[in-house]
């Protein structure tokens, strides 16, 4: 099977402007179908939910939709779907509802790895629980987060560990399953920060021990939307701040205020995206793709994206790597594709700038991986350039940013 990455290109209109985006990273570019579905939504006159009229019943179908897709996406139940405006407004009104039941001796697990939006807020949670956070360091030399040290840092005293499905600059994947048995084994539960992971990788949160999964759909094609997903059974144990008459069942009552109702539609939209890409599901080579629905089509195309991903990646790092003045951070055995290193004599910005005139779009920076940038020594010296992959990216976006690093030897 081959990846038809010109098929894919086409979808996005963003595209054709003549620059290579590896930005992805920080937020994707949108297809079509998305932006016709957040216009549709528009078009066709939508109400706020709850009210008698059809455009009402439109908004309520919406949202039932999205539920759903997301749930194909992550192997969740529909019915633990909070949706909301991104991860990191959902992470804190999580552990601001998680920590309620926290008091001092309680121990939360965080890891030097995450971005800091599942890291700080369950820090401030745990400082205002008087509860003890206890860190899971990073290998600076291989960049991986060792599942082992997690015997030591667990206890029958842990209530949560939090920790990243894939590092959004290293790429490193730790395991995570590993991880989540051991955490589970002592009663803890297991928070997932699922934003950069989700793009690459098909994901089952039931595989992975997340009691909550967090991913945002502006970082796989979509609009800027964030999702945690959790268990009903558990979500209907947590009682989260909410007004008086909003819904008081799950997973409504952890969702504050007017969702975004047209947004939604386009979230839906990206999932069908995603389950679109490959493999085709009338091919004689995919027998019961089709059949096994939507959650089937996800989970063989994102097979598929990874798959071509990881051969675009190789290009990308062996470029890299053949010159004497960049010098890249991030070697995990399992990693997303994204790429984080520095240029000799060139502050990341400066690399960042020169490849922005050459119309390569790549970050620098910690991009918010606050504390493994303060573990590999680049806090106060500006961080690194990132330039990530994702599934519409190709053979020619790689080749012009290694051009471009090229010239700065
Ligand atoms: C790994 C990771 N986690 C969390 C976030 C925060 O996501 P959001 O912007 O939806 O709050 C990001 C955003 O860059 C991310 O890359």
């Amino acid at each position: 099977m081959t990846f038809d990455v010109k098929r894919v290109r086409a979808a996005y209109p963003a595209l054709s402007d003549g620059y290579a985006y590896l930005d992805g990273a920080a937020g994707t570019q949108v297809p079509t179908a998305v932006i016709e579905a957040i216009a549709d939504a528009y078009r066709s006159g939508i109400g706020n939910v709850g009210g008698t009229f059809p455009a009402s019943g439109r908004a309520g179908s919406i949202v039932a939709a999205c539920r759903q897709a997301l749930a194909d996406l992550t192997g969740a139940s529909p019915d633990g779907v909070i949706l909301g405006p991104n991860m990191t407004t959902l992470t804190y009104r999580l552990a601001e509802t998680l920590s309620r039941r926290w008091g001092p001796g309680d121990e939360v697990v965080v890891s030097r790895l995450d971005h800091d939006a599942n890291v700080r807020p369950w820090v401030q949670a745990a400082a205002r629980r008087g509860a003890t956070v206890r860190w899971a360091e990073v290998d600076t030399s291989t960049t991986e987060l060792p599942p082992a040290q997690y015997g030591d840092l667990l206890s029958e005293r842990t209530r949560l560990v939090a920790v990243t499905a894939a590092s959004n600059v290293v790429g490193t994947r730790p395991d995570v399953a590993a991880i989540a048995a051991d955490a589970h084994a002592v009663g803890a539960l297991v928070y997932v920060d699922g934003v950069h992971a989700t793009p690459h990788v098909p994901v089952d949160v039931g595989a992975l021990g997340a009691d909550f999964y967090a991913t945002s759909a502006y970082k796989w094609s979509g609009p800027h939307i964030g999702t945690v997903v959790g268990g009903p059974a558990l979500l209907e144990t947590l009682d989260p701040d909410k007004l008086a008459p909003a819904p008081p069942g799950v997973p409504g009552r952890f969702e504050r205020g007017t969702a975004a109702f047209a947004d939604l539609a386009g979230v839906t939209a990206a999932v069908e995206h995603l389950a679109s890409l490959d493999p085709d599901p009338n091919s004689p080579d995919n027998p019961g793709i089709a059949a096994g629905g939507r959650r089937q089509r996800v989970l063989a195309s994102m097979a598929a994206v990874e798959e071509y991903e990881t051969q675009l990646f190789a290009r990308l790092l062996g470029g890299l790597d053949a010159m004497e003045h960049v010098t890249s951070y991030g070697r995990a055995a399992r990693r997303a594709p994204t790429a984080f290193f520095t240029v000799t004599g060139h502050s990341p910005r400066q690399v960042a700038e020169h490849l922005a005139v050459r119309r390569v779009n790549v970050w620098n920076g910690d991009n918010y991986a606050w504390e493994l940038a303060g573990a590999l020594g680049l806090r106060d010296s500006g961080g690194a350039v990132r330039a990530g992959l994702v599934h519409y990216n190709d053979d020619a976006d790689v080749d012009r940013l290694l051009a471009a690093v090229g010239e700065l030897a």
